[in-house]
């Protein structure tokens, strides 16, 4: 058989890179800013895979511009870019990257929630702007975490691997979830399932990690920030649209909780403009997993993903196995 042809919509790390050129012909995309919905239909076209990231919306009709296309790698764990069913309906394999980005997201969960509540950022600024006029006893008094009660929204791998760090500071740990943990992971991280209502009411810092899905958009709505306490913080490393960032942007504002860290937007790449106006909230770029070890591993992962499926196996991480029978 011909290798097969693909798109890569990036040119990945040198490891996927060189896994993904021993087995196929890969077209890379190159330039630094993405490429235009245009320009991604016009070059999937003829190919009979895609190596793709969130940024690429894979929908009924992209699968009409690409009638070869036998795979989607999404090179990210979550796949809300992605119609599954769609896809499934045109019998093209979806595959994501789950599993090698927890440790290197909680510890991003972590880096925001530090930063907003000891007000690292301010402190950076009144360092850079030679402004600083000497130790004082009450500049830039921040919130403890320590001892402290930490909410997990979404007790999935990332959620469980954010909440193992709370035992370090001695937190109380609460979560919620559609579905209560089996009682041996409760047990080893000192986690008591609550309801939402009870989480939001009794945690200092929420943090969110569940995907983003019709029954998630919005979860963290203006109802929901009211019943938050006025000195707890919100943290979101999931998905932009599961905050409701106007109504975030309102709380903030009012001060009816006490700050935010956010590396996911509602509408990435924009971000809400009163949000970037508050010194309460810390504002990252969508790069909870980008340390280099990890987005290689992601990268490797969509490789063999592809490369799986065209040897004729099957593709470690697919979504719609129904498709493979
Ligand atoms: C990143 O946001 C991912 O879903 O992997």
């Amino acid at each position: 058989m011909s290798r097969p042809s693909i798109l890569s919509t990036h040119p990945l790390f040198p490891e996927a890179r060189t896994m993904l050129d021993a087995g196929c012909d890969v077209e890379y995309w190159t330039r630094l800013e993405r490429p235009s919905r245009a320009e991604f239909l016009k070059q999937v076209a003829p190919k009979d895979g895609l190596v793709c990231l969130l940024t690429e919306k894979i929908d009924r009709e992209m699968l009409a511009a690409a009638p070869n296309l036998k795979i989607s790698a999404n090179v990210a764990v979550g796949y809300d870019n992605i119609s599954v069913p769609d896809c499934t309906e045109r019998r093209v394999v979806v595959t994501n990257t789950p599993g090698v980005l927890d440790e290197t997201t909680a510890d991003f969960a972590w880096t925001l929630l530090m930063t907003v509540a000891r007000r690292v950022v301010e402190g950076e600024e009144v360092c850079r702007s030679g402004k600083w006029a000497g130790w004082n006893l009450d500049q830039l008094c921040g919130g403890d975490v320590w001892g402290k009660t930490l909410g997990v929204i979404g007790f999935g791998r990332i959620g469980r691997a954010v909440a193992r760090r709370s035992r370090g500071f001695g937190m109380r740990l609460i979560y919620t979830d559609a579905i209560r943990a089996p009682e041996a992971a409760e047990h080893e991280l000192g986690a008591r399932f609550v309801d939402m209502d009870t989480l939001l009411r009794d945690a200092d810092f929420v943090t969110v990690h569940v995907p983003l899905m019709a029954e998630t958009r919005h979860l963290i709505s203006a109802e929901r920030l009211r019943k938050m306490k006025p000195t707890a913080y919100l943290i979101n490393t999931a998905r932009g649209p599961v905050v409701d960032n106007e109504a975030l942007y309102q709380a903030l504002h009012a001060g009816t909780i006490a700050g935010a860290g956010l590396d996911v937007h509602e509408h990435e790449p924009q971000i809400h403009p009163g949000l970037v106006s508050l010194k309460n909230v810390v504002l990252t770029p969508h790069i909870a997993s980008a340390s280099v070890e990890t987005r290689t591993k992601m990268a490797c992962m969509a490789a063999e993903n592809v490369l799986a499926f065209f040897a004729g196996r099957r593709p470690p991480n697919v979504l719609n196995p129904e498709v493979l029978v």
